[in-house]
Order: structure tokens, then C-alpha cells, then sequence
């Protein structure tokens, strides 16, 4: 695991941004499993930039999103579509054709459902490079505690608190109380794992997921287990970390062995 801390937010964006962008630049083809939330929008709104004025050009991605709402419909402005095409679809170069993303309003019953989502993501080739936030609690995707370190796609119940930390204490009774996830054993086997997160309200969770033992009461610990995983953190989000001297070492011995 490859700890990587940054001043401020916005750093672990552009960090986040050129780690993605080189992926997408450095392969012919590229499946790429994307996150919501506030933590992904300096990364898209970077990604967005690099397309207008770097010529970074989205025409070869494939993408799967992590997760939806049971309930919202594409066009819900709550929903993860909504989010995913606002902040970046329309405004690069990729062929919706190529866009997955679970659909909380889907006819078929869920099981089949989320069964046809891995089916697709294994069509596609699997995921070469997953990107992740992380939940309060520590958790990944909305894999909430105690789920399965095996799971798959499947619909879970949303935690009181990942109700109030996604919608806010008045709205947290009039929303969704389920969503569509990857699951846990999904997400593991993406080829490359990168994680970000960024804030004081996320320093235990991250400490948790990286230092913690390995548990499914927070499920962001299972990352210990990848073989390629980069967490991206700013400084606030890194303050609990025990080994966060020895993180800022390896970043240094890093730079020094990298040739520029
Ligand atoms: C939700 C999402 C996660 C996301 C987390 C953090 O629970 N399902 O995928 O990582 O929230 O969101 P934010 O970046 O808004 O703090």
C-alpha cells in the first residue's frame, strides 16, 4: 500500500487526477470503476480541465460506477447519475455507450439485476483501476459494517449515518434507505486500487481502513489484502495515522530513487 499525504483537498485532487489521467494516457483500452461524493469532485472537475486544455481524451474508457440509490431515477438530481454526468460525462469525450452505472430504478429483480452488473464488468475485462472514498466508518463503496468480505453487487440497507453524512441531518428520513453496491469482493479484484480521502471527519475511518486489523466491521480494512493499492490523503484526514512519519519516508526515498 503506497500512502501518499498532501497538504490540502485540493492537492489530493490534482494528485488523484494525475494519477488517473496517466492510466488513461499510458493504455489503448482502459476500464476504469468510478466513485461519487464530495470527495471525487475536485478529481473530476481536474479530470474535466486536463480534457479541455491537456487533450486528455476519454474516447477509449470504459467505466463502472460503484454504486446507486434504490429508488432515484436517472434524472434525480440526488441520484449518482445525475452527479456522474453533471461532473463529468458531459463534458468529455467518453462514449456513453461505455458508462455502466447500477440503475436504482431497474424492473428486474435485484438479484438478477446486480448479477447482470458483474456479468458486464467481467465482459469489459474486469476493472484495471478502481477508484474509492471512504465512509466515515471507514467503509468502501456502500459496503456499511458487517458486510461480507466475499460480497458481490447486491443491494444493501444504508447505515443511520451514512444517511446523515450523505443527506444531511433534516433530509436523512425522506431518502433512499437502500442502494446498489459493488461489493467487497468485487472491488478487490480491480487490478489497481487508488483511495482518497480527505477532512478530519475521515481520520479515523482512513486510520481504521489502513492500520486497523483486517475486519468487515469496517470494510475499507480489506484494502490491506490488494496487491496495488494508492490512498491518497490530506493532511486532516491522515492526523490519526500512527506510521504517518514513516509514510512521509517512503514518499521521500521515492522521489529520490524515481529518475524525473
Ligand atoms: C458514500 C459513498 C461512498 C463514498 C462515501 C464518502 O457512502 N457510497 O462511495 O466514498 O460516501 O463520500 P464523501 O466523499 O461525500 O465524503
Amino acid at each position: 500500500m503506497l500512502v501518499i499525504i498532501k497538504p490540502t483537498p485540493e492537492d489530493v485532487s490534482s494528485e488523484a487526477a494525475r494519477i488517473v489521467a496517466n492510466a488513461i494516457r499510458t493504455t489503448d483500452r482502459i476500464t476504469l470503476g468510478l466513485a461519487t461524493g464530495r470527495t471525487t469532485l475536485g478529481l473530476y472537475a481536474e479530470l474535466v480541465r486536463l480534457h479541455r486544455e491537456e487533450d486528455l481524451s476519454f474516447r477509449h474508457v470504459v467505466s463502472f460506477n460503484l454504486d446507486e440509490y434504490v429508488g432515484l431515477a436517472h434524472d434525480d438530481p440526488r441520484s449518482y447519475h445525475f452527479f456522474m454526468d453533471h461532473h463529468l460525462f458531459d463534458h468529455v469525450d467518453i462514449d456513453m455507450l461505455n458508462v455502466h452505472l447500477p440503475d436504482g430504478t431497474t424492473h428486474e429483480d435485484y438479484e438478477t439485476y446486480c448479477a447482470g452488473y458483474e456479468r458486464a464488468i467481467e465482459a469489459a475485462g474486469g476493472i484495471d483501476l478502481q477508484i474509492l472514498g471512504l465512509g466515515r466508518d471507514g467503509h468502501i463503496g456502500f459496503n456499511e459494517p458487517t458486510s461480507s468480505l466475499g460480497s458481490r453487487t447486491r443491494v444493501k440497507t444504508l447505515t443511520e449515518e451514512t444517511l446523515r453524512d450523505n443527506w444531511g441531518e433534516a433530509q436523512a428520513d425522506d431518502v433512499p434507505q437502500c442502494a446498489i453496491t459493488m461489493g467487497i469482493g468485487t472491488i478487490m479484484e480491480a487490478r489497481k486500487i487508488l483511495l482518497l480521502a480527505s477532512g478530519t471527519a475521515k481520520a479515523a475511518g482512513v486510520a481504521r481502513s489502513l492500520e486497523g486489523p483486517v475486519t468487515a466491521s469496517v470494510t475499507g480494512s480489506v484494502l490491506q489484502l490488494h496487491r496495488d493499492v494508492t490512498v491518497v490523503v490530506d493532511e486532516e484526514a491522515a492526523s490519526a495515522l500512527s506510521q504517518r512519519g514513516y509514510y512521509k519516508r517512503v514518499m521521500e526515498m521515492t522521489a529520490r530513487v524515481t529518475p524525473s
